[in-house]
């Protein structure tokens, strides 16, 4: 009989736990088992970030820390050059570990690439020279618009190696938003493939996106991978089509490209990438980071969070390389440390709900991260998925992307780590870069839901509006000095940059838009936003931009977005809209809406549902109706409209 049951019901048992002590045998063995750390970086916190830099291969070291003389344009190590890619593989390579796999790919039909550190370096060299040959440069900026292939790391680490300037766009946004995207940026190279597989079936990509680039003016080239078709859906091999001298195949330049390509040194400061993220605004913000100081920081945070032992774990996070828990941790870190990762093509419960779980005992993952939404969509699948494979090889857990509900925290602990692995809430920002407040999983005592204490190295504080100190209870989350991996700016708006992050408190405060509690033993419990940001199953969406995109269909007179609590994936998009002429809405036209806002931004940013304030003619009713089920409506004008 399966063990799920008795596993169920050890999780009622332990959610009035509130308080986890590191298991001995995880503490015995840790690379910080007491507050050493804390101490340390406390004592001199500059000396402290300088160290965590030096663990990294410098073409020339840096003599100053933090330049702060330009707050809050922060540069750090500046006249240190590095070269990420040469971090991430050549130094790996040169220490004799060419043959450790950096990544066990695993495709969704089951195909599995394992990938060394020495046929990535091979593979990155060639792509560089592709790049060069299609005429990028030192500071070009190049799209990548793919789903979770190994291209994109290469593609990645190859623009990395010399100095063009990454702009990845997460594979589930739609052609209209890979189109803004690459407009704003100005990007010259977009890397994309012919179609993604999702659960069976094989969707267009390139194809899809075509008209969407032909409007760019700066993009020179498209260079397409080959993923297939693969499984029994629509598209398998179906010739993609090709615009002549625009696009070009991935296979064909690699093989035409020369076998070496010197990683070029970088300053510091270098861009490395730009990410686009929502902001309170309907325009998404494009955040930069630089080569040495995000490298120090997620190479520095993935090893002290996770603990990690590089010659002995095996790391997986499950995030897309879209994300920025992608970029952090699906690849620079865990790269820049010679980890061995898990990279996964496909959806968690595809073929079944197993899956996940029969990878971690095919490649013996140790220490796995993920987000509380699957956790979550995990624990309604049941505790039998999990109970039927053999998962002791995990030894850390680790949670990211949205507040942690005790429930779901307390089944990953029994259900997951069967009691014997600590878990990491972390919480961080695509502006953090890497991650801010978490525990020392070898030190710190864990309280479901709480990511505990800010880091080594970093200082968070919670304020009042004013910016006074709220020493216990609920505040807004700041963090009062600067840190190696925070943003640089935001591309092209250095005006935007300073008034989104450091107008509300001065120049030396970043204001994070969080709000927290702090109870009275100093741990952290993130609550949410406080501004319009929504975070559905972890993925950061703006109202604003969900509004806009509601409000550019045909139909649509007014739309008012809100988020309600929602079990599986935290926070749900609820949509208040009234169409032109005062016209009823239904469930045609709301899946009409909702198909509207999965084409403009992507599928991700469909309101769960859609209220019609103006179908309520119940006589006072001013603030609420049938349709609302209580909730107040937030509509601006709403006095005008048939209520
Ligand atoms: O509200 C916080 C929430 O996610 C926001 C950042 O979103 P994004 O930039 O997309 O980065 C997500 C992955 C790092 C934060 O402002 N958030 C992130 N981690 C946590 C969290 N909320 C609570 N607990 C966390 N561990």
């Amino acid at each position: 009989m399966s063990e799920g049951p008795c596993l169920d019901q050890r999780v009622e048992e332990l959610v009035a736990v509130q308080s986890f002590e590191p298991p001995a045998a995880f503490r015995e063995k840790a690379r910080v088992a007491d507050a050493s750390l804390y101490e340390k970086a406390d004592q001199d916190r500059l000396a402290f970030w300088a160290e965590q830099a030096r663990e990294l291969d410098w073409d020339t070291p840096f003599s100053t820390v933090l330049d702060d003389s330009r707050a809050p344009f922060y540069r750090w190590f500046e006249d240190g050059r590095l070269n990420a890619s040469y971090n991430c593989l050549d130094r790996h390579v040169a220490a004799g570990l060419g043959d450790r796999v950096a990544y066990h790919w695993r495709g969704e039909e089951g195909e599995e690439r394992a990938i060394t550190y020495s046929g990535l370096l091979h593979e990155v060299q060639k792509f560089a020279n592709a790049l060069k040959d299609l005429g990028v440069r030192k500071g070009d900026v190049v799209g990548i618009y793919l789903p979770m292939v190994p291209e994109a790391a290469v593609a990645m680490l190859a623009c990395a190696r010399i100095g063009a300037v990454h702009n990845v766009v997460f594979g589930g946004f739609s052609a209209e938003a890979v189109r803004e995207r690459m407009a704003v940026s100005r990007a010259k190279v977009l890397v994309t493939a012919d179609r993604a597989r999702r659960k069976g079936r094989a969707a267009e990509v390139k194809g899809a996106l075509d008209a969407a680039l032909d409007e760019l003016a700066d993009l020179r080239h498209v260079v397409v991978v080959r993923v297939g078709g693969g499984g029994a859906g629509a598209g398998r091999g179906e010739p993609c089509p090709m615009r002549t001298r625009r696009d070009v195949y991935y296979d064909d330049v690699l093989a035409s490209a020369a076998d070496t390509c010197p990683a070029e040194p970088m300053e510091a400061e270098h861009p490395l990438f730009i990410l686009y993220s929502s902001g309170s605004t309907g325009k998404p913000k494009g955040i930069v980071h630089s080569t040495g100081g995000y490298l120090t920081g997620v190479s520095y945070t993935h090893r002290v969070v996770f603990d990690l032992d590089a010659e002995r774990d095996v790391f997986w996070c499950t995030a897309d390389v879209g994300w920025i828990t992608g970029h952090s941790y699906a690849v620079y870190g865990p790269l820049a440390n010679g980890t061995t990762s898990v990279m996964f093509e496909g959806a968690p419960d595809y073929p079944d709900p197993g899956i996940w779980w029969e990878i971690v005992e095919r490649y013996g993952v140790s220490i796995f991260y993920t987000a509380p939404t699957a956790i979550r969509a995990c624990m309604r699948w049941g505790s039998e998925y999990p109970a039927g494979h053999d998962l002791s090889s995990l030894r850390l857990l680790g949670s990211v992307g949205e507040p942690i509900n005790p429930k779901a925290w307390v089944w990953y602990h029994t259900v997951i780590g069967r009691e014997r692995c600590p878990i990491v809430d972390t919480w961080w920002q695509t502006e953090t870069g890497s991650i801010m407040i978490a525990p020392l999983p070898g030190a710190t005592a864990t309280r479901p839901g709480s990511a505990t204490h800010p880091l080594p190295g970093v200082c968070a504080n919670l304020v009042d509006g004013s910016g006074r100190t709220v020493p216990e209870g609920t505040g807004l989350l700041v963090l009062t000095e600067p840190w190696p991996s925070m943003l640089r700016t935001l591309y092209g708006e250095e005006e935007r940059y300073v008034e989104a992050y450091f107008s509300e408190f001065g120049p030396g405060t970043y204001a994070v838009g969080d709000s927290a509690r702090r109870d009275t033993d100093g741990y952290y419990w993130v609550l949410g936003r406080v501004d319009d940001v929504l975070n559905v199953s972890g993925h950061r969406l703006s109202s604003g931009e969900v509004e806009s995109a509601i409000v550019a269909h045909e139909k649509v007179a007014e739309a008012a977005v809100v988020s309600e609590p929602d079990e599986l994936t935290g926070e749900a998009i609820v949509a208040f809209v009234t169409l032109r002429g005062g016209a009823e809405g239904g469930p045609e036209t709301e899946a009409d809406i909702r198909e509207h806002v999965s084409a403009r931004i992507g599928k991700l940013a469909r309101p769960s549902r859609i209220i019609w304030p103006t179908n309520c003619r119940r006589p006072g009713a001013a603030r609420s109706c049938a349709g609302c089920s209580g909730t107040p409506c937030r509509i601006a004008n709403w006095a005008t409209s048939r209520h």
